[in-house]
């Protein structure tokens, strides 16, 4: 039957076949043993088949979605993971993270992961750098792990990891090295600190189809300067989170939509002059930031 055909047909005899293919769809999911999974296969049908009858999808529509799709995966390997991006720059990942970790009174919020975290980072003591060699200004960071009770956590894991002032994390660097990212752990009363670097902008990875679908919205693959963390502790849920710059422009237009306004942080900027907190020379402006963290309890 060729699309004229179709056309001719009675408004409301179309508008029933088409919700016959989706029932249809739907009941072949019926038996399917695993009552999450059945749930899930059963919505998704239902959510892609009004998806598709809502924007009156054309062919040609569907053909480019299926080539965009196969190019997101053909893009992806160990180092790459297209689909998250994909998912980030929908702000589906953050939608899950919403959903998976509800606000909790006093508690410090959670934002997006990102593909730039590594296991095995080297350890630095309290005060220590986590730079490596990673170029950018300077940047004292400190501050106090507890509970929601104001309790201290002692021995909180703390995973810290950023991009250079060129917009590059290590694991993008041609060669081996590591850089801009360490765990420490934190002291008898909770309390942390650590030289890092003052967050810079860089943009997400805009070379392959999600960079793509970026630049045809018109929409920045920008994302706000920031500093990620990474804290655990026993009986403590784990926090996944970053730290933004206050007065960053790019706080409105994040490409991953991943900033919460609790997590923007006045960062002081100080002149190579003024003594650092630790006593160390540095010979060039720096900053310092004090982010208290808040853990809520484990569920
Ligand atoms: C990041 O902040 O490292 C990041 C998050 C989402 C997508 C790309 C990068
Ligand atoms: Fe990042």
């Amino acid at each position: 039957m060729g699309p004229e055909t179709v056309s001719n047909v009675d408004p409301i005899d179309r508008a029933e076949a088409e919700r016959d293919v989706t029932a249809r769809v739907i009941d072949s999911f019926a038996a399917t043993p695993d009552e999450r999974f059945r749930f899930i296969l059963q919505s998704l049908t239902e959510h892609l088949h009004a998806f598709v009858r809502d924007v009156r999808l054309t062919e040609a529509e569907w053909e480019k979605g299926i080539d965009f799709l196969t190019r997101v995966g053909q893009i992806s390997d160990d180092r790459r993971q297209e689909f998250i991006l994909l998912s980030d720059v929908l702000g589906l990942s953050m939608l899950t993270i919403g959903i998976n970790h509800p606000v909790v009174a006093g508690a410090t919020e959670s934002t997006v992961f990102g593909p730039f975290f590594l296991e095995d980072a080297p350890r630095i003591a309290l005060g220590g750098d986590i730079s490596g060699g990673a170029s950018g200004e300077p940047c004292w960071v400190s501050g106090r792990v507890t509970g929601i009770d104001g309790e201290p956590i002692a021995g909180a894991r703390i995973e810290v990891w950023e991009a250079d002032d060129e917009g590059h994390y290590d694991v993008q660097y041609e060669d081996e090295r590591v850089a801009g990212r360490a765990h420490l752990f934190t002291g008898d009363q909770g309390e942390y600190r650590f030289w890092g670097l003052t967050p810079t902008p860089y943009p997400i990875p805009h070379d392959g189809p999600v960079g793509e679908l970026l630049d045809h919205a018109h929409r920045t693959p920008m994302r706000a300067s920031h500093l990620h963390f990474m804290v655990t502790a026993p009986d403590y849920g784990r926090l996944v989170t970053h730290i933004f710059v206050a007065g960053d422009p790019r706080l409105e237009t994040d490409a991953v939509f991943g900033v919460k306004e609790s997590l923007v942080k006045h960062f002081s900027p100080h002149t190579a002059s003024e003594p650092t907190p630790d006593g160390r020379v540095v010979h060039t402006s720096w900053s310092d930031v004090v982010f208290d963290i808040v853990l809520s309890p484990e569920r």
